[in-house]
């Protein structure tokens, strides 16, 4: 199978996932998925019946942007899935279509593993702000209603790093996207950071403006995507080969 981009670190074909992936016969040390969410009439925004059933063969670690009425809706359709968390996406502007509800300005990505493994086997790096010599962090003691969570506890102390927090602002892509709901690398790049190692591979079934490969590629991870409109894929690729590979750490 002949890909529509290629270089050291990525990969992007042009196709359905569901015949592009079992011809390649890749396994994903993460996968992460952007599907069309089904909420409007337009013609790209078809939600694929049966692919987070199709996509199961291919990793055990997904995380899978939507919204909550979108998880909700579809939740049936993740079985073989377990859910592990869920991370908000908060954007500068809003993305809702209703005049008479609150200015929806979120997205949901929630993370799923496979329910025939063990959450051992998962690849998950503790997400931490990095900035543990900036600013002081108290030792905290555990609220009562946490309950006995003592085996998975995390401790901060002093000076040292903090969890990332749940809620990840980042500005959306809204007017400079070549993809409709386009997701920014500064949105992706923890994602990738947590669910695959370096070197690894992530893949991406749904791969729109190729943000995915972008991101991965630039935190020193490989990355297959593919993406089923052609002209996604040329805009994709171009996007792609004007990005100086020396970004790649
Ligand atoms: C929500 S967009 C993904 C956007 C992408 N995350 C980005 O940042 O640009 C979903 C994409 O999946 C593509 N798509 C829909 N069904 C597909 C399928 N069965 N196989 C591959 N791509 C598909 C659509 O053409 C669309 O570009």
């Amino acid at each position: 199978m002949i890909p529509y981009y290629e270089d050291e670190w990525v990969a992007l074909y042009h196709g359905d996932f569901r015949d592009v992936l079992p011809a390649l016969g890749v396994t994903a040390d993460l996968l992460i998925a952007d599907p069309p969410y089904g909420e409007t009439s337009l013609s790209w925004d078809s939600w694929p019946a049966g692919w987070p059933t199709a996509l199961r063969p291919f990793g055990k670690s997904l995380w899978c942007f939507g919204s909550m009425r979108m998880f909700l809706d579809r939740r049936d359709e993740f079985t073989g899935w377990r859910m592990s968390q869920d991370v908000v996406w908060e954007k500068h502007n809003g993305s809702g279509f209703a005049a008479d509800r609150f200015k929806r300005v979120h997205e949901h990505a929630l993370h799923w593993y496979r329910t025939d493994a063990a959450w051992s086997e998962i690849h998950h790096q503790t997400p931490t702000t990095g900035d543990e010599t900036a600013r002081q962090v108290r030792r905290k003691t555990r609220p009562p209603h946490t309950g006995n969570v003592n085996t998975s506890a995390y401790e901060s102390h002093d000076g040292g790093p903090r969890l990332m927090r749940s809620v990840i602002y980042s500005r959306s892509m809204h007017g400079r996207a070549i993809n409709e709901t386009e997701k920014p690398v500064a949105l992706l790049d923890p994602l990738i950071g947590y669910g695959c190692p370096p070197g690894g591979l992530v893949v991406d079934p749904f791969a729109g403006s190729a943000s995915t490969l972008v991101a991965a590629r630039q935190a020193g991870r490989r990355a297959i995507g593919v993406e089923l409109r052609e002209s996604q894929c040329e805009a994709a690729a171009e996007r792609l080969s004007h990005m100086p590979l020396e970004l790649a750490t």
